[in-house]
């Protein structure tokens, strides 16, 4: 009798301690859920009929987003302190203020995204060549600067209520690959002999460590009040030579990989190909490729799960030639960038709404210019490589060669995110998917795709 009750205790006993650990686990956050950074290019207010982007199609988003980046503040070229990139309309039309607000009035049951404030991007344009932003190295060379901008960033926080600041800095870009005749290059090689090829910044150690300074002091500065500080890497910045991933990923909540464009229209006009392969591709530099790139910051000391990969909703066009191979298989010879899109204008890029119309074929009364001829399209069984469409150049077409993303291969990244235990995925960006669902069956797919991918818990 004695002995049974006993082991009635022990029973009852190890139940209460296993539903203790457990209960533990969820409420102390071991398993903190994955993450969906939404970024938010604040400009795009600007844009026209069908990819004008409102406060209301940010509302719809925010549910599926843990966090919201504002992108982007910039740095002033005199005094290096953090200042809007548009003051009259983040501050005196109150975007930024409306921005915050529009977290407030979401319904309490729902999660609540964190509203993060991100510097550069790539939007904060200044100088031209060796001086191009260059006060974002002056910056990290003063410790006296270090501290007002941070002082300013801090600022700025806490007076519109963000959740944090992100720091996607801007650093030199890689130079591109150059394509050249047999004459060319001979100049090229007498020229580079000259003025050495592909020093873009001497001081690029110093930057690198002085990088390390300005994240830890401003974490200090923002941990005070809980604050969030991330970094965002932005496409051809060397991490190899501008990110330490170990010194770099204690001070951080999380880094922003944005692991695409490895090809863009303005870089490489003469040829075109895959914008963001998730693995290595023969005869391509082994560094042009997503695995790279995650391998690089989980395997020089940065936890996994504070890596977020970034994914683009865009795709990137070039013009199609009567030299190009008409298999359409990248590499491919190109004439620059292909025209521009009906709603964003911008000649080489297309949003994935754009992508879907022109593709799928879906016709929309607004369309202005409807594709004449039909885009053959790569859907990439593989999901390794990504998909491409192309139009051959012929009497009424141009002809365009588009590496895009589609809601099928941003699916493909999540699964590897899942795969290596990431941190979770950063939608680049919002304005640029199809957000008010013209061509798709419902409103952001290939950000709802990639949430509802994440959070299925296998
Ligand atoms: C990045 O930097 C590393 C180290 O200097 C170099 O080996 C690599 O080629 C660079 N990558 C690019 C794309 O320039």
């Amino acid at each position: 009798m004695e002995r049974n009750n006993m082991r009635l205790v022990c029973c009852i006993t190890l139940f209460f301690v296993i539903i203790a650990v457990s209960t533990a686990k969820t409420v102390f956050g071991t398993q903190e859920p994955t993450k969906v950074v939404c970024f938010y290019n604040a400009g795009a207010h600007t844009r026209d009929g069908q990819a004008k982007f409102t406060l209301e199609d940010l509302q719809i988003a925010f549910p599926h987003c843990t966090h919201v980046i504002y992108g982007y503040a910039a740095i002033s070229e005199k005094f290096k302190k953090l200042i809007p990139l548009n003051e009259n309309f983040d501050v005196n039309q109150q975007h930024y203020k409306k921005v915050v607000d529009l977290k407030n009035r979401l319904n309490n049951r729902l999660p609540k995204p964190k509203i993060i404030l991100s510097v550069g991007g790539g939007a904060d344009i200044s100088g031209e060549d060796d001086e191009k932003n260059i006060q974002y190295r002056d910056l990290l060379e003063s410790a006296a600067l270090r501290t007002t901008f941070i002082n300013s960033a801090y600022e700025t926080v806490k007076k519109y209520g963000f959740d944090g600041i992100d720091l996607a800095w801007e650093f030199p870009e890689t130079k591109p690959k150059k394509i050249r005749s047999k004459i060319g290059s001979f100049f090229h090689s007498i020229k580079t002999k000259v003025i050495g090829p592909s020093v873009i910044d001497k001081k690029a150690e110093d930057h690198r460590q002085q990088f390390i300074a300005l994240v830890r002091e401003l974490k200090r500065t923002m941990a005070m009040d809980n604050l969030l500080v991330s970094v965002t890497v932005l496409p051809n910045v060397n991490s190899t030579v501008y990110y330490d991933p170990k010194a770099l990923a204690p001070h951080l909540d999380f880094v922003n990989l944005m692991a695409y464009d490895f090809y863009t229209p303005a870089r490489n006009p003469e040829e075109a190909d895959y914008t963001s392969p998730l693995f290595e591709l023969v005869d391509r530099r082994f560094d042009e490729n997503i695995d790279f790139q995650v391998n690089y910051w989980t395997r020089n000391g940065a936890p996994a799960n504070k890596i977020v990969l970034g994914i683009p909703t865009f795709a990137r066009a070039w013009q199609m030639t009567t030299d190009s191979n008409i298999n359409g298989i990248p590499p491919l010879t190109v004439d620059g960038p292909a025209e521009q899109g009906p709603f964003t204008r911008d000649a080489g890029l297309l949003s994935y709404a754009e992508v879907c119309q022109m593709i799928e074929g879906k016709k929309t009364p607004a369309l202005t210019t409807p594709p004449t001829g039909s885009y053959l399209v790569e859907k990439d069984t593989s999901r390794r490589r990504g998909p491409y469409a192309y139009l051959l150049p012929g009497p009424n077409s141009k002809g365009a060669w588009i590496s895009f993303e589609n809601p099928d291969y941003a699916v493909a990244k999540a699964t590897y995110v899942k795969s290596k235990g990431l941190g979770g995925v950063a939608i680049n960006d919002l304005t640029l998917d199809d957000f008010k669902g013209s061509c798709s069956y419902e409103r952001y797919p290939i950000l709802q795709a990639v949430s509802n991918h994440l959070t299925k818990p296998y």
